[in-house]
């Protein structure tokens, strides 16, 4: 086991696993991780992508409704089909089509995913906000052992010392993946759009999955799929405590609340830096009077 202990600016330590230099929870298993390589895609296997905190949990249950083609889909924890957490035996368990996810580098998987053209739906947030959340999830998460402040962590997480690597390095890496394939089917999505009219972006991933429902079916995924709503209905299978990470606020901007002028300022100097040549652009507030039909935050 490579357990390693990163420390912060005031000297409290936030615990990892380090396989081959990507950073990991500490609780996950290192041969599933080493196993990414092989692991053996479905032909109609989906898979969500994404940095963590950046709207996974959201992103694979608006898959799981298209895929199954109804709003009723059985409560389950994405946790149960997280690629670098449960054995491909375990995963094999779940019928077809599956909604697969992970947090890792297209070369940290099996590159059979390209002559099966498995679909891979990308969530991008802007990384002020998902530092926060991030920050939430290594504090109240007790397998990291981490009791530091906000105002501490911050350099850690702009140095990638943090689950996955740095969110810059990331998205960037990811872009690059995107354009040198450009006949896999890849979509990008952006946490603020959804937020914005969460209606649109789930028909977006329709037309993607080659569905062509009616827009009511469509509306009635997005109006299910509200954070309050996700947050009642997720409560059935997780612990209060994680059910408070994982759907902790749900908005774009909480950021002002934690980030200092100066941090604000060094992120936004690193993220020039590091995402020279991107088109993607972080979207890090909304314009109140755009937000649609998901404008619920439940705090
Ligand atoms: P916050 O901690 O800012 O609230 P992931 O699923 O990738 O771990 O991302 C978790 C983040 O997505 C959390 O952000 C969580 O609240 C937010 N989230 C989850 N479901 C959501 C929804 N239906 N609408 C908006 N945000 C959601």
């Amino acid at each position: 086991m490579s357990l390693k202990k990163v420390t912060d600016e005031a000297g409290d330590t936030l615990t990892l696993l380090d396989v081959d230099g990507f950073l990991f929870a500490p609780d996950l298993p290192e041969d599933v991780i080493r196993g990414l390589r092989h692991f053996p895609f479905r032909d109609d296997d989906v898979m969500v992508c994404s940095y963590p905190k950046s709207g996974c949990h959201w992103v694979w249950e608006i898959l799981r409704m298209l895929q199954e083609e109804t709003i009723d889909v059985a409560v389950h924890e994405k946790e149960g089909l997280m690629m670098e957490w449960r054995t491909p035996e375990f995963m094999d368990k779940f019928p077809s089509p599956r909604v697969l996810n992970n947090h890792v580098l297209l070369r940290h998987l099996n590159p059979e995913l390209f002559s099966k053209k498995i679909k891979i739906v990308m969530v991008v947030r802007n990384p002020k906000d998902v530092a926060v959340s991030f920050y939430h999830h290594h504090k109240k998460l007790v397998e990291y052992e981490y009791n530091g402040q906000f105002t501490n962590y911050v350099r850690n997480y702009l140095d990638g010392k943090v689950d996955s690597c740095c969110v810059f390095d990331y998205t960037r890496d990811w872009e690059k993946e995107i354009e040198e394939h450009p006949a896999h089917p890849i979509l990008l999505l952006c946490y603020e759009d959804m937020k914005e009219n969460l209606f649109h972006e789930v028909k977006k991933i329709g037309n993607f999955l080659g569905k062509s429902f009616e827009d009511a079916f469509y509306q009635k995924i997005a109006d299910k799929c509200t954070f309050s709503k996700m947050r009642d209905r997720k409560g059935a299978v997780h612990k209060e405590l994680e059910n408070n990470i994982f759907y902790r606020k749900g908005e774009v901007g909480d950021w002002k609340n934690w980030f200092t002028v100066a941090q604000s300022e060094w992120c936004d100097r690193i993220c020039e830096e590091k995402m020279a040549g991107s088109k993607i652009r972080f979207r890090y507030t909304l314009d109140n009077n755009r937000e649609t039909n998901n404008n619920d935050t439940g705090s």
